[in-house]
């Protein structure tokens, strides 16, 4: 296959679809010599769900351990445009195809009898992992300029989908997922893990229960970018061995190699991401929208509240201090800004709640915590109805097995693409408005304004020959 050529759709019969029909009719018999004679059981390969890792950085770390947990999954293929882990800031991380490849079949060697196992796949290239037929999902842990590109593949060639957060860099690439999802008949599940929260769940039930009153505002915090980067006489570098730059690039303007560029740190440039606004905005804005019952929807009007930006030829372009505010249709006021830590606090006529990343929940009058949800209350949704306590590896592992539940049910999981674009779509226009720092509405049904300029950064060109799977 030619580089920048898109895998073709996969026509082939689903694996473990195949699988059950075959052990539950006649065809047992004779296609007895494949089908294992366990097939019948509860982790029988009819039943395990095999899956391809796209992305083996940073994040990877929490996702891998996060989908191994669970014994009715496979990891049989990573894949990533870095070979290992060189240029890399955390020597100790797992980073790479190589190195993911290595853990991953690790693990396995750990639960055969021989103690060996060597049964993933590493791919530079996504879409020949994409072209395997015995893949039934993929986990996306790529950069956000590949979000869209990767996750609609993926669907077209018949793929269920993990992708992380923020779900998209524009709105016409979110959008283009959801409608996606719809015509591939896919599950997607938005890797925004705090949904799979207790405390998240228990905070947002108080609000939706009235125990804060009527609710007038919410504040959302995003913390501080991490690294100030480069300023403007940064020079460019070479590129490592073993790391494909031009692909990493993909559907991105060409640009000069810098390590700050690459290695978890384009999430402070523009051409990439969306910055700290939508990077952490993905989770509290989240929060927000789930709290309020807004999922699939936005606020109607944006405005910047006193963003900063670095100075003009610097590495980093998205905003280094965050400050915007939007206000929904039935005048709840949000405003977002960067703070030391991420959370997210409504305030209503009756008291005011605070809900962080960590988990941490501070209500005024403080015996609103404590208050119990009644049966006839509105209960949202559970990944794990069985999970108390509000520990992060546990959130990160019932997200995961949420997704796996939806993709052996083909029910909706607990943030489904549309869920994920709206909130991504709040950080967005939250972005859009710190750039062109002045007041503008939004039709959150059309997905456009009135203000053209806003209209023309809904989309971006992709550098050919990149283009989104039609
Ligand atoms: N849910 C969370 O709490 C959370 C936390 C951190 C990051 N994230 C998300 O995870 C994603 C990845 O972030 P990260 O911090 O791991 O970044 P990273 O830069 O550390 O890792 C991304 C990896 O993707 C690889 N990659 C880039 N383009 C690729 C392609 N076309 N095909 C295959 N591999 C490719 C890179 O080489 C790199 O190894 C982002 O969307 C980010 O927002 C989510």
């Amino acid at each position: 296959m030619k580089d920048n050529e898109m895998a073709k759709p996969n026509q082939a019969t689903n694996r473990r679809q195949f699988l059950k029909q075959a052990a539950t009719s006649v065809g047992v018999v004779a296609t007895a010599s494949i089908v294992p004679a366990s097939v019948l059981g509860a982790n029988a390969p009819s039943n395990r769900i095999n899956v391809g890792l796209i992305g083996c950085g940073h994040q990877s770390q929490r996702i891998v351990p996060a989908f191994l947990v669970h014994d009715d999954m496979q990891m049989v293929a990573v894949c990533d445009v870095n070979r290992s882990g060189i240029g890399y800031y955390y020597p100790e991380q797992v980073l790479g195809r190589e190195t993911a490849q290595r853990w991953v079949n690790e693990h396995y060697a750990t639960k055969t009898r021989s103690g060996k196992f060597d049964g993933c796949h590493a791919y530079l290239d996504f879409r020949e992992l994409l072209a395997r037929a015995d893949i039934d999902a993929v986990a996306i842990v790529v950069p956000d300029h590949w979000h869209a590109l990767i996750a609609i593949a993926a669907m077209k060639a018949g793929k269920d989908v993990y992708c992380e957060k923020p779900l998209s860099l524009t709105i016409d690439q979110g959008r283009q997922m959801v409608n996606a999802t719809g015509k591939y008949n896919r599950i997607f599940q938005t890797g925004a893990q705090f949904r799979s929260s207790p405390n998240v769940r228990h905070a947002c039930e108080l609000v939706r229960n009235g125990r804060l009153g009527k609710i007038h505002t919410v504040r959302t915090w995003v913390a501080p970018n991490s690294f100030e980067g480069p300023g403007p006489n940064w020079k460019p570098m070479p590129v490592p061995a073993g790391f494909d730059y031009d692909f990493w690039l993909g559907p991105a303007p060409e640009a000069a190699y810098h390590i700050e560029r690459c290695f978890h740190r384009w999430r402070y440039i523009l051409d990439y991401s969306n910055g700290q606004t939508a990077n952490y905005g993905a989770h509290t804005n989240d929060i927000a929208q789930w709290g309020l019952g807004m999922d699939g929807t936005t606020p109607i009007e944006f405005e910047d509240n006193g963003s900063e930006f670095p100075p003009a030829g610097s590495l980093f372009t998205a905003a280094s201090k965050t400050a915007f505010r939007a206000r929904y249709a039935d005048g709840i006021e949000l405003l977002c800004e960067t703070r030391n830590s991420a959370a997210t606090k409504f305030e209503g006529s009756e008291g005011r709640l605070e809900i962080t990343l960590g988990g941490s929940l501070k209500t005024f009058p403080e015996n609103i915590k404590d208050s119990v949800i009644g049966p006839n209350e509105i209960h949202l949704p559970r990944s794990n109805p069985a999970r108390e306590e509000n520990v992060r590896d546990l959130i990160d592992a019932d997200h995961v097995r949420n997704f796996l539940d939806a993709v052996k049910s083909r029910e909706e999981p607990i943030e489904p693409v549309q869920y994920g674009h709206s909130s991504a779509s709040l950080c967005i226009l939250g972005n859009i408005a710190q750039r062109v720092k002045r007041k503008f509405d939004w039709d959150p049904v059309a997905e456009r304004s009135t203000d053209n300029e806003v209209n023309e950064l809904l989309t971006r060109p992709m550098r050919a020959p990149w283009a989104l799977p039609s």
